[in-house]
């Protein structure tokens, strides 16, 4: 394996544990014929049984992994999040949480003692988690950080029926495998992964699903000229299942992206792929197979227009600096009774947060609701469904 030389290299286990995946890639596109969609392909990079990235044992998240996400930035941002939570709780008359992708576990544990210390806690907080070893290290965090709420949290492998409840997802649907199309002299492609010599190479072929024929479509009225885009039709079908099975409440989708007019913006024109390694980005899926985290922003439009076509409300869409803000971050801070150092630490942490510099603007907040009978009014603060 070769690593540019902008990236660390890996140690020699690593490189080893890469090379088995490849292998297994290497079947997969030789049992497929000699061609595997980019779907395909990030699907066994993040989620092969016991070599892709999130299934295997590495760090991942935090200081020590590849990446950091807001929950692993400050617990400020998971208490703020419990405020709107409340606000559904407070609603219904069973009412549950369900957190998909929860990470290290650190949101479920935080929002748990937030509401606990509200005297508004669910009856359960159900986790939906498609990798065992973080399903572990969640069981860790939570009894480390509340083992009196521990009886509350229980792992599922699907989305229970009728369900009554918040489900939440903190970058969930950037980690969901995608598709790729490829817009070249007025045709449409899909762009796959092949074995090339030595090493692994793009090749573009005919549209291999029908809806990403319609979505195509769409997108190809935005465009202008050549263009290469990403299309999830994974969250597409994970927010239907949702909205079929959601009886009452809301479902809060945090992430990074943009509403359709600025996602296929002509400066996107190399789509919006991006892999993590070691705290470094860059754009090539194509390498440490198993050792990075591989992302594409999220399309919101496709969502919200998802979540209304099949009986869910789209009741807000904010910046997460406007979310949190309406949460009052601001407010938590103060009436902590915090000396010099922890004000100045946690003041630092609300700027990583909320800075559009930072996380505040790149990051947004999509908020469907399903039969409420108040308005979620924390969500009216800064709205911008009108750019859906
Ligand atoms: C980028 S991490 C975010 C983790 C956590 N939410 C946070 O903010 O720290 C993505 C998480 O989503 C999980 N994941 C991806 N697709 C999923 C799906 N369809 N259902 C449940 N979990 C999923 C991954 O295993 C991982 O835990």
């Amino acid at each position: 394996m070769t690593t540019p030389a902008t990236l660390p290299a890996p140690d020699t286990i690593a490189q080893q544990h890469s090379e088995q995946l490849l292998s297994l890639i290497h079947d997969e596109i030789d049992r497929a014929g000699g061609k595997i969609t980019f779907a395909q392909y990030m699907h066994l990079c993040l989620y092969a049984p016991g070599l892709g990235y999130y299934s295997a044992g590495s760090q991942k998240l935090g200081q020590h992994g590849d990446f950091t996400t807001a929950p692993e930035i400050s617990p400020l941002f998971s208490r703020t999040f419990a405020h709107h939570i409340k606000d559904v709780l407070q609603q219904l008359d069973t009412p549950n949480i369900l957190e998909f992708g929860a990470g290290s576990g650190k949101m479920a544990a935080t929002i748990l003692s937030e509401l606990a210390d509200n005297n508004c806690l669910p009856e359960k907080y159900y986790i939906i988690e498609v990798s065992a070893d973080l399903q572990d290290r969640q069981h860790r965090t939570v009894q480390e950080l509340c083992p009196q709420l521990a009886d509350k949290v229980v792992w599922l492998s699907q989305f229970p029926t009728d369900f009554v409840g918040v489900v939440l997802a903190n970058e969930v649907c950037d980690a969901m495998p995608v598709h790729i199309v490829h817009f070249k002299q007025g045709d449409i492609f899909e762009r796959y992964i092949e074995r090339g010599n030595g090493a692994l190479q793009w090749c573009d072929a005919e549209l291999s699903h029908a809806n990403l024929a319609s979505h195509s479509a769409e997108i190809q009225n935005l465009i202008e000229s050549d263009y290469l885009t990403e299309i999830n039709l994974a969250a597409e079908a994970w927010l239907h299942t949702i909205a079929d099975n959601l009886q009452q409440g809301a479902v809060f989708i945090c992430d990074y992206g943009y509403p359709k007019a600025d996602y296929y913006h002509p400066q996107r024109s190399e789509g919006t792929l991006m892999c993590y390694f070691q705290h470094q980005a860059h754009a090539d899926p194509l390498i440490l197979q198993g050792l990075q985290d591989i992302t594409a922003h999220v399309d919101f439009t496709l969502l919200a227009q998802t979540a209304s076509d099949n009986s869910l409300d789209v009741a807000g869409f904010q910046s997460q600096a406007d979310f949190l803000l309406a949460g009052g971050i601001v407010e938590l801070n103060l009436a902590e009774n915090l000396d010099d150092f922890a004000m100045l630490q946690q003041a630092s942490e609300i700027k990583q947060l909320t800075l559009p510099s930072t996380m505040g603007e790149k990051f947004k907040v999509l908020t469907l609701s399903k039969n409420l009978d108040q308005l979620l009014a924390r969500c009216q603060l800064a709205d911008r469904r009108y750019t859906l």
